[in-house]
């Protein structure tokens, strides 16, 4: 088996939100190869799942998207332009939930996606907070919440 390619170490993106414009452009194809997906409103930092959201990878279809739709009706298709999911039943909307924990547990968290002519939040005082995250010390949390990545 050939190894995967190296997947970027990209520094964590700056907490902020953005809309579906913005988000776009977080699809893997720009100079940094940097790759965002957003599911339930939320937009992680999925750079480290490359071979899953990259060029070519099964997934590509969500890079820089609303992943939530694609992934409560298991399809790869995207919505264009802001998704309200006002239409999904109450099973899709519980999946779509249980797939931003996922989202969660395994990816950066940058911001909220917003809906159209929502204001982005401030978040410049929250800057030495998210630095003190990026760098959790291991003796204040349990070692099995630790994850093995
Ligand atoms: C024949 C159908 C499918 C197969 C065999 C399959 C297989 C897999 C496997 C093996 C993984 C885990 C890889 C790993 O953790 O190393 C995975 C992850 C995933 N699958 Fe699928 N899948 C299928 C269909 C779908 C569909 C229809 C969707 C959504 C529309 C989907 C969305 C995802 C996502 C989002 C991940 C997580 C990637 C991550 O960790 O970021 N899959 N799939």
């Amino acid at each position: 088996m050939p190894s995967s390619p190296p997947v970027p170490q990209l520094p964590p993106l700056k907490k902020r939100d953005m809309t579906i414009e913005e988000l776009k452009k977080f699809d893997g194809q720009n100079e940094e190869g940097r790759i965002c997906v957003a599911v339930n409103g939320k937009v992680f930092d999925v750079t480290k799942g490359k071979r899953f959201y990259g060029p070519g990878g099964p997934y590509a279809a969500f890079a820089g998207r609303d992943a939530s739709r694609g992934l409560a009706l298991f399809s790869v298709e995207c919505h264009e332009g802001y998704d309200d999911l006002s239409d999904l039943n109450s099973m899709q909307m519980d999946s779509v939930r249980e797939w931003e924990i996922q989202f969660q547990e395994r990816y950066h968290y940058v911001g909220r996606l917003l809906k159209p002519n929502e204001e982005p939040t401030d978040y410049s005082d929250e800057e030495d907070a998210s630095q003190d995250q990026s760098t959790v010390d291991t003796a204040s949390s349990s070692p099995s919440s630790k994850k093995a990545d």
